[in-house]
């Protein structure tokens, strides 16, 4: 069996996947990402180590493909920025690994990653066009443009977590401000929620051990008005951003992905209400707004993917 090693880095988890060339999912794990460090050497030798554990009695893994949440300039296999892991930012990770390891290293920004995942494997089967996003620690997207990923022309394509959505806004991760993340990631929410409940506004928030993104879609769904609050003010920041891209692209589906999109019809619902208050009627119906498939395997599964197709080309 020809078996191949996925891996999704994200701002908090390091998920790795050996895979058959078919997609199924053999064996998977993850490992904090350890980001806090903000140290290269440190987040660095961790994913090797992650590497080293997964590859462990597996004689036969082809290649490697990693989905990492930043720009990555694929000409080049350099990580351009990452918002939210700055130390390693202008560094040549897939060298490093393919050094490590000897074997081909694929490397791509996650959510184009989480995208392939969902047309091979998941979700976007049946679409040739389609945007998939991400909902996590930051807001990431993959424009899928007749069957293929559209990278632009150093690969930063589908950036769409910093598109502008407030004047003079909110702070973001990337040194700009307004940016979509800032609105509508678990981050944004959670941090909503954290400003609510030190304003002292009476909630069952006030007594969670941790406030997370589902912790807060768990509250609202029993009807904790603030729990609410910060959930409609979330859907509308997405469903203005979703409205863009769908004016953009004219998409025959928004994917939606990451661990919030897990929340399901009570997210879904809102997402579909706030995306058609802004969206041409026309382009509105001729595309649906569904949750990836893959959910919490899709950066895995793509990053799979991707080092499949790198593999196949490499021969050549
Ligand atoms: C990054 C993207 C990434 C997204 C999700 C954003 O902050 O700029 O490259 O895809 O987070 O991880
Ligand atoms: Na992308
Ligand atoms: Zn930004």
């Amino acid at each position: 069996m020809e078996v191949f090693l996925g891996i999704d880095m994200g701002g908090t988890a390091i998920k790795l996947g050996l895979v058959s060339r078919e997609g199924k999912l053999l064996k998977s794990f993850q490992v904090p990402t350890r980001a806090e460090t903000q140290d290269r050497q440190v987040i660095v030798d961790n994913i090797k180590n992650a590497i080293r554990s997964a590859l462990g009695g597996w004689e036969k893994v082809l290649a490697i493909g990693i989905g990492v949440p930043g720009g990555v300039d694929k000409k080049h296999g350099i990580i351009r920025f990452m918002p939210n892991i700055q130390a390693l930012e202008n560094y040549s990770l897939a060298e490093d690994l393919e050094k490590s390891f000897g074997m081909p290293v694929a490397i791509d920004n996650d959510a184009n990653n989480a995208a392939r995942g969902e047309y091979v494997f998941g979700a976007a089967k049946k679409y040739q066009d389609f945007v998939l996003i991400t909902l996590g620690t930051g807001i990431g997207g993959g424009i899928f443009i007749r069957g293929d990923i559209y990278g632009g022309v150093a690969n930063f394509a589908g950036e769409v977590g910093h598109m502008k959505l407030v004047p003079e806004g909110r702070t973001c991760g990337c040194g700009l401000n307004g940016c979509w993340e800032a609105y509508g990631s678990a981050t944004a929410m959670i941090k909503r929620a954290q400003g609510l409940v030190a304003m002292g506004k009476k909630t069952s928030l006030s007594s969670v051990p941790e406030i997370n993104a589902k912790v807060i879609f768990d509250e609202a769904k029993k009807g904790d008005e603030i729990a609410l609050e910060v959930v409609e003010e979330v859907c509308h920041y997405l469903g203005i951003g979703i409205a863009n891209l769908i004016h953009l692209f004219n998409p025959e589906a928004v994917v939606v992905g990451g661990g919030v999109s897990q929340a399901g019809d009570f997210l879904f619902e809102r997402l579909r209400r706030y995306t058609s208050l802004y969206t041409k009627t026309e382009m509105f119906e001729t595309c649906t707004i569904v949750p990836a498939a893959l959910v919490n395997d899709a950066g895995v599964m793509g990053s799979a993917a991707l080092a499949i197709m790198t593999l196949e080309h490499w021969g050549k």
